[in-house]
């Protein structure tokens, strides 16, 4: 397993980091355990989780997965220092007015639960999981960074800010000499590159942000699973997949299983990971396997990479419809 500085940090993180969405939801508790060591055991240092995991979900009152961490490390006896906790803070927690959001009061609200939840007194990397458009940034930052002087947190990040919003806040960052957005968690995938090419990719490069796109197998089309009329998959994913289905979509799939097999037979999801770890501005791609064998599957991309040829293919295959302006 290589590890890479988050951005601009001394913060080594391993090249997967292990996403545990799907923890509480399709993956239940033992399964998540059971993963969660074999990612230990084979060097993943780096978790990601959020307040809100899986509220969506019926009976579910979110936060599951941040206390399924806690059960797993307690249990196994897992050495706080050798875990990277990422978790987010801005979804709806609660049914009163200031239980959303990225206010102060939300925030220093939400830390603590956090912390609770995950049975640990800091965060290693706390992330807006999206902006907020009613709370000035300037305040989320300075909560942010009152959280960081106070030991709570390590490091700040965001996630899903459009290019503007994330300039502002390194601008206000620098203008008021407070803790800056050290990372950036975009959608991005082969089937998802526009959102992150466009700007962010240069924000991210030359502000020395790290990296962690989420659904890099896009919810399970990247595995190939998937086919032109091809028999329904049974994934509670499935719907939300549908979004990528299309010609130059199944085309793309063919040409990954081809570079799959002429490079030793890596399956399809192990070309897109490898896809995302060959590129320098990615720090780690986050993983969300439901089951161990998707575990072991998505692990097989550690190390692997593409060589300018087999990335060329890729892009080729895969490039975003150009748009007029
Ligand atoms: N910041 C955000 O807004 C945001 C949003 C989404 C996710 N995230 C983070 O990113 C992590 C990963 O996101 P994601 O779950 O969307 O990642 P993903 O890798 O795009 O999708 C993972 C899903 O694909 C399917 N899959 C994975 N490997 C497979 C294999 N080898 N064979 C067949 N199916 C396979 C499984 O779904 P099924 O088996 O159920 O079909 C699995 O749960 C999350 O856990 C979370 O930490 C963040």
């Amino acid at each position: 397993m290589e590890y890479r500085y988050l951005g601009r940090t001394g913060l080594k993180v391993s090249e997967l980091c292990m996403g545990t969405m799907q923890f509480g939801w399709t993956a239940d508790e033992p399964t998540s355990h059971e993963i969660l060591s074999t990612a230990f055991d084979s060097g993943i240092n780096f978790l990601d989780t959020a307040d809100i995991y899986s509220r969506w979900a019926e009976g579910n009152p979110g936060g599951v997965s941040e206390s399924i961490i806690k059960n797993w490390m307690q249990k196994n006896k897992i050495p706080r220092h050798q875990i990277i906790l990422a978790t987010k803070v801005r979804g709806v927690t609660g049914d009163g007015p200031n239980d959303e959001g990225l206010s102060r009061v939300h925030i220093m609200k939400s830390v603590e639960e956090s912390l609770t939840r995950l049975g640990t007194d800091y965060i290693d990397l706390y992330q807006t999981h999206w902006y907020d458009e009613n709370t000035p940034i300037e305040e989320t930052l300075s909560a942010l960074d009152d959280l960081v002087h106070q030991g709570k947190v390590r490091y700040i990040g965001c996630s899903n800010y459009p290019t503007w919003r994330l300039m502002q806040a390194l601008w206000a960052s620098d203008k008021h000499g407070i803790s800056r957005y050290d990372s950036l968690q975009p959608h991005y995938s082969l089937v998802h590159r526009e959102e992150f090419e466009r700007e962010l990719a240069d924000v991210c490069r030359t502000f020395g942000l790290g990296v962690i796109p989420y659904s890099p197998l896009a919810g399970g089309f990247l595995t190939g699973k998937y086919r032109a009329g091809g028999k329904e998959v049974i994934s509670h994913r499935a719907k939300g997949v549908q979004r990528y289905f299309s010609q130059k979509n199944w085309e793309l799939l063919a040409v990954m299983e081809n570079l799959g097999n002429e490079k030793g037979g890596k399956s399809i999801s192990q070309i897109a990971l490898a896809w995302l770890l060959s590129d320098p501005v990615i720090t780690s791609p986050i993983i969300g396997p439901r089951t161990m064998e998707q575990f072991h599957d998505n692990l097989g991309a550690a190390g692997l990479r593409l060589s300018t040829d087999e990335n060329q293919i890729l892009d080729d295959a895969s490039r975003p419809q150009k748009t007029t302006s």
